[in-house]
């Protein structure tokens, strides 16, 4: 089986170096030989070394005699029209690309038929997580997925909280170690693991939902008087990706979160992912592995490829989205201020008299109810102190409310901020 591979960067140097120093597992696995024959890049010179003909033409790659198109180049629109291409010519595509199946998936699922169509790597990296969704967690109802699947937003929190590392210095070092997105505010904005959301959310519920339907927030206003919070009172800050079913409505939400310290996913730590599934005949499955990186990623590619390469033309065994047809009772998407959780609050305000008491009122008329409290022993100027405090559970929209009427007063610096704790 020939492949060509359309983005030839980390990732798909990887993918030429696992196919060649793997030959002899991968052919006796897959039945067949996998040989890397063309790879499309922007830079050749830098690729010079690896033993495939290289290009900076899709049209070469799209006109070769190729079986399996691996897209790695990034980007919606352009990869859309490349891999729509490629399916028209009866071509097998295997994609990493999260951007371009959190907008397009259907119409590609429509378009690949039962042509392969492989997308592992597109979510957690190397966590086979769209297999056992699809496959081995099939019998059940999910009740929640729960994730860390950015590796970018998880090394830079790590190195934050353990530390004490600046935030920009840290995404350097994430970008130079090739984890972040090529514009890494993907990743610290929330949007790849939205993304890599999306996807599950179609194989998990069977939902059509876009980016912009979706509650996502990022890392990016994370401050160390939170992380001094976190570390007083026993949480870990982890950027969350969430889908929970409510009823007949799915939440699908990426923020930063604060976890107990003693829950198995704040022991995730640096590049990592991990995922939770809870299933409602299985239980709780959790997945944990590498989300980022040259090789893991490339670990998923291939291993899609080595399916497409075992299952022959007609390479969709499984349907690509996991469902044969559709649901005779949908799940709707939950509206994204219905949120109902544990909230931590930050809020900078005059240190004066009676100014606890106003906060605390408006929050009780608002049946926010404090859990947990912390001023910051630290004055800033003009007698400006900081205040952090946990609420036990309530609706999201009480909380954006409270903020609204304590943002008016004049002893506020501004409005609150919050970080939701699961
Ligand atoms: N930029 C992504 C991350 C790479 O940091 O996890 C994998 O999608």
């Amino acid at each position: 089986m020939k492949i060509g591979i359309v983005g030839v960067g980390t990732v798909g140097r990887s993918v030429v170096e696992i196919l060649q120093e793997n030959k002899e597992i991968i052919s006796a696995r897959a039945g067949v030989e996998i040989t890397p024959v063309i790879g499309v890049a922007r830079d050749i010179e830098s690729k010079k070394d690896l033993d495939i003909l290289l290009t900076t033409s899709i049209d070469e790659l799209l006109d070769s005699d190729i079986d399996v198109v691996v897209e790695l180049m990034g980007g919606v629109e352009k990869p859309y029209e490349i891999v729509t291409k490629a399916l028209e010519r009866g071509k097998s595509v295997v994609t990493a690309n999260k951007a371009l199946l959190a907008y397009h998936r259907y119409e590609l699922q429509t378009k690949a038929g039962e042509l392969g169509f492989g997308f592992e790597a597109s979510v957690a990296g190397g966590i086979p997580i769209i297999k056992s969704l699809r496959e081995g967690l099939s019998a059940n109802h999910i009740e929640s997925i729960v994730g860390i699947m950015n590796g970018t937003c998880n090394f830079i929190l790590t190195k934050m909280m353990s530390e004490g590392a600046e935030f920009a210095p840290t995404l350097k070092e994430a970008q130079e170690l090739g984890y972040a997105e090529a514009d890494p505010t993907f990743d610290i904005g929330g949007f790849d693991a939205a993304h890599k959301l999306l996807i599950l959310a179609s194989i998990a519920y069977g939902i059509d939902a876009k980016p912009e339907d979706i509650l996502i927030e990022g890392i990016e206003s994370i401050t160390s008087d939170d992380i001094s919070f976190a570390k007083e009172f026993g949480y870990s800050i982890k950027l969350l990706t969430i889908a929970k079913k409510v009823g007949d409505k799915v939440e699908l939400r990426v923020h930063p979160a604060l976890i107990k310290n003693e829950k198995m996913i704040a022991k995730v730590d640096g590049v990592m992912n991990a995922v939770s599934v809870y299933g409602d005949k299985v239980g709780e499955t959790m997945y944990y592995g590498p989300g980022a990186g040259g090789n893991a990623t490339a670990s998923a590619v291939v291993a899609d490829l080595i399916d497409i390469a075992r299952n022959g033309k007609n390479a969709q065994t499984s349907p690509m989205l996991g469902f044969t047809k559709p649901l005779e009772k949908n799940l709707s998407l939950a509206n994204k201020g219905d949120v109902e959780t544990k909230y931590y609050i930050r809020m900078n305000v005059k240190d004066e008299t009676g100014v606890l008491a106003t906060v605390a009122k408006i929050l009780g008329d608002k049946d926010i109810s404090i859990e947990t409290f912390l001023q910051s022993p630290h004055t800033k100027k003009d007698n400006i102190t900081t205040i952090l405090l946990s609420t036990h559970s309530c609706q999201e929209v009480k909380v954006m409310e409270a903020f609204d009427e304590i943002e008016q007063l004049s002893i506020s610096q501004g409005r609150p901020s919050m970080i939701r704790i699961e």
